[in-house]
C-alpha cells in the first residue's frame, strides 16, 4: 500500500513536470513524454494494487479504447481537432458519472461526505458529457451552430440549478435510500449541460471546450474522492486547474469576460460596426514577388487559412528562399489565431519552422515600424484593426497583430469573405494593403515559383 502510494508520488511529479516542459514549444514533446509516462506508472499501480475485479474486461476495454483513440487521432484532420477533444471531454465526464453510479449501486449507504463527492461526480460529468456532445455537434455543423437564445432561458437555469441543490442536500442526508433522487439529479445534470451550451455560439466553441475540460478534470477529481484514489485526485485537479487557466488565456486574448462568452449569446446578431471606407488594392503573385525581393525585413502572420489550405509546407520553403535572398523573416503568433489553443504553433511545428523565429504578439507588436513587408496568411480577425480604431466593433478591444503599421501588407485569402467574428476587416482597404487573392497554397507556391526561377 505505501509502495504504491510513493509511486503515485512519482507519477504525480510526471504530470506536474510534464505539464510545466509543455509551456515551450522545443521541449512540449519531452513534455508529453513524461506525462504519458507518468499515467503508466499510475495504471501498472493501479492494476496491481488495487484488488482489480476483472482483468478480462479491463483488458478488453484497454483495446477498445485504444484503438478508437488511435484511429481518431490518425485519422482526424487538424482542424477538426477541437471536436476531437469535446468528445475526449464529454467521455471523461460521462466516466466519471458511471464510475461514481456504479460506487453508489455497490455501497448505497455511504457517509454524507461520500454521498456529497459522489454527487459532485455526477453533476460534473453529467453536464460535461451533454456539454460536451452540444458543442461537438455545433463545431462539426450538425447541428446550427449560432447562439440558441430563448426567453426566460436563465430562469430555466436558476431554477435547474436550485433544483439540484435541493436535491444534493436531500440526497447527502440520506444516500441509502436516495436512489430516486439521485437519478433525478443525473437527469437535471443531463438537461443542463445542454441549456448551458445551447446559448452559446460555435464562435465562442474552442473557449466552452476548454472550460468543459476543465469541468471533466473536476470531475475525474470528485470520483477520486469517492474511490479514495489519490492520483485520480492529483490528475482531476490537475486538468481542472489547467482547463481554467486556459480559458482564462482565450478570453484574454479576446477582451471578453468567462460570462460575457457564457451569457451574451455572441454572434447571434452579426453587427459590422462602422462601414469602412476606401480601396481594395489586388496583387498578383508577380508583382507580390517584386516586392518581396527587395524587402529586408519580413513578418509572417499565420492564421486559420494557412490550416485550411495546408500551406505550412509550401510557407517554410517560402521562408527559406526568402532568408536566402538575405532577408530577416519572423512569424508572428496570435493566442487565438485559428480554431484551438496554439493551432498555428503546431501548423509550424509541423512544418519545421525553427521555433526562434516564432513571436508572441505582444513582442512583435513594438517592433512593427521595422517590418518592410507583412504576408498575412489566412489570418482576418487577429489583424482587424477596428478592434483598435472602431468602437462600434464587436472585437473593439481585442488585442490584435499590429500589421497595418507595416510599410507593406500583401494578405493571402480567397474572397473579401469576412473571418470568424463575421465582420468586414478596415485593414483590406487601407493604403498600404495589397490582396494576393487565391488558396493560401496556390499563391505562396507561385511566390516560391518566382524565387526559383530568378
Ligand atoms: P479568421 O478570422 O477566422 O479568418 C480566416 C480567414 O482565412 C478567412 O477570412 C478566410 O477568408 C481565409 N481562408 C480560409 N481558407 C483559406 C484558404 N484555403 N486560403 C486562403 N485563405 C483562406 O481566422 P484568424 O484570423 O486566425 O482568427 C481566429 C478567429 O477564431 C478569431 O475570431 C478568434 O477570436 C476565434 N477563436 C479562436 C480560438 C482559438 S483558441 N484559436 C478560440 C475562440 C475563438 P476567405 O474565405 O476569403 O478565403
Amino acid at each position: 500500500m505505501i509502495k504504491s502510494e510513493i509511486l503515485y508520488i512519482l507519477s504525480a511529479f510526471l504530470f506536474i513536470y510534464g505539464l510545466k516542459l509543455l509551456q515551450r514549444p522545443d521541449t512540449a514533446r519531452r513534455g508529453n513524454l513524461l506525462s504519458s509516462l507518468g499515467m503508466l506508472v499510475a495504471v501498472i499501480v493501479t492494476l496491481i494494487a488495487n484488488g482489480i475485479v476483472s482483468y478480462q474486461w479491463i483488458l478488453v476495454g484497454l483495446v477498445a479504447g485504444g484503438v478508437v483513440g488511435a484511429l481518431s487521432a490518425r485519422l482526424i484532420a487538424m482542424t477538426s481537432m477541437p471536436e476531437l477533444v469535446a468528445l475526449f471531454n464529454g467521455s471523461g465526464g460521462l466516466a466519471s458519472l458511471l464510475v461514481a453510479t456504479e460506487a453508489y449501486h455497490r455501497e448505497p449507504g455511504v457517509d454524507s461526505l461520500t454521498a456529497s463527492t459522489m454527487f459532485l461526480s455526477v453533476l460534473i460529468g453529467g453536464v460535461t458529457f451533454t456539454g460536451s456532445i452540444v458543442a461537438w455537434a455545433k463545431l462539426s455543423e450538425r447541428i446550427d451552430s449560432r447562439p440558441r437564445l430563448f426567453p426566460g432561458q436563465q430562469i430555466v437555469n436558476f431554477a435547474l440549478l436550485i433544483g439540484v441543490i435541493v436535491g444534493a442536500v436531500i440526497f447527502a442526508g440520506n444516500p441509502a435510500d436516495g436512489r430516486t433522487v439521485f437519478f433525478a439529479i443525473v437527469a437535471a445534470a443531463f438537461v443542463l449541460g445542454v441549456l448551458a451550451v445551447i446559448p452559446i455560439g460555435g464562435a465562442d466553441m474552442p473557449v466552452v471546450i476548454s472550460l468543459l475540460n476543465s469541468y471533466s478534470g473536476l470531475a475525474a477529481c470528485a470520483t477520486g474522492f469517492v474511490l479514495q484514489n489519490n492520483i485520480l485526485i492529483v490528475t482531476g485537479g490537475l486538468v481542472g486547474a489547467s482547463g481554467i487557466i486556459l480559458t482564462r488565456i482565450m478570453c484574454k486574448a479576446m477582451n471578453r469576460s468567462l460570462a460575457n462568452v457564457l451569457f451574451s449569446g455572441f454572434g447571434s446578431a452579426k453587427t459590422g460596426g462602422t462601414k469602412t471606407e476606401g480601396e481594395v488594392k489586388p496583387v498578383s503573385a508577380e508583382d507580390a514577388y517584386v516586392l518581396l525581393e527587395a524587402a529586408n525585413n519580413i513578418l509572417v502572420v499565420p492564421g486559420y487559412g494557412l490550416a485550411v489550405a495546408q500551406a505550412q509546407h509550401v510557407l517554410r520553403e517560402l521562408g527559406g528562399l526568402l532568408q536566402a535572398n538575405d532577408a530577416e523573416v519572423r512569424y508572428a503568433i496570435h493566442p487565438v489565431a485559428g480554431r484551438m489553443p496554439g493551432h498555428m504553433n503546431v501548423l509550424l511545428a509541423e512544418a519545421d519552422v525553427p521555433y526562434d523565429e516564432l513571436i508572441e504578439m505582444d513582442a512583435v507588436n513594438p517592433t512593427m515600424d521595422t517590418v518592410d513587408v507583412c504576408l498575412v496568411i489566412g489570418a482576418n480577425d487577429v489583424v482587424n484593426p477596428a478592434a483598435r480604431e472602431d468602437e462600434a466593433s464587436p472585437i473593439y478591444g481585442m488585442p490584435i497583430i499590429d500589421v497595418d503599421r507595416a510599410r507593406t501588407v500583401i494578405v493571402f485569402k480567397r474572397s473579401m469573405r469576412p473571418g470568424f467574428a463575421g465582420i468586414e476587416n478596415s485593414l483590406f482597404f487601407k493604403d498600404n494593403t495589397r490582396m494576393l487573392f487565391g488558396d493560401a497554397k496556390a499563391s505562396l507556391e507561385a511566390l516560391s515559383g518566382e524565387f526559383k526561377s530568378a
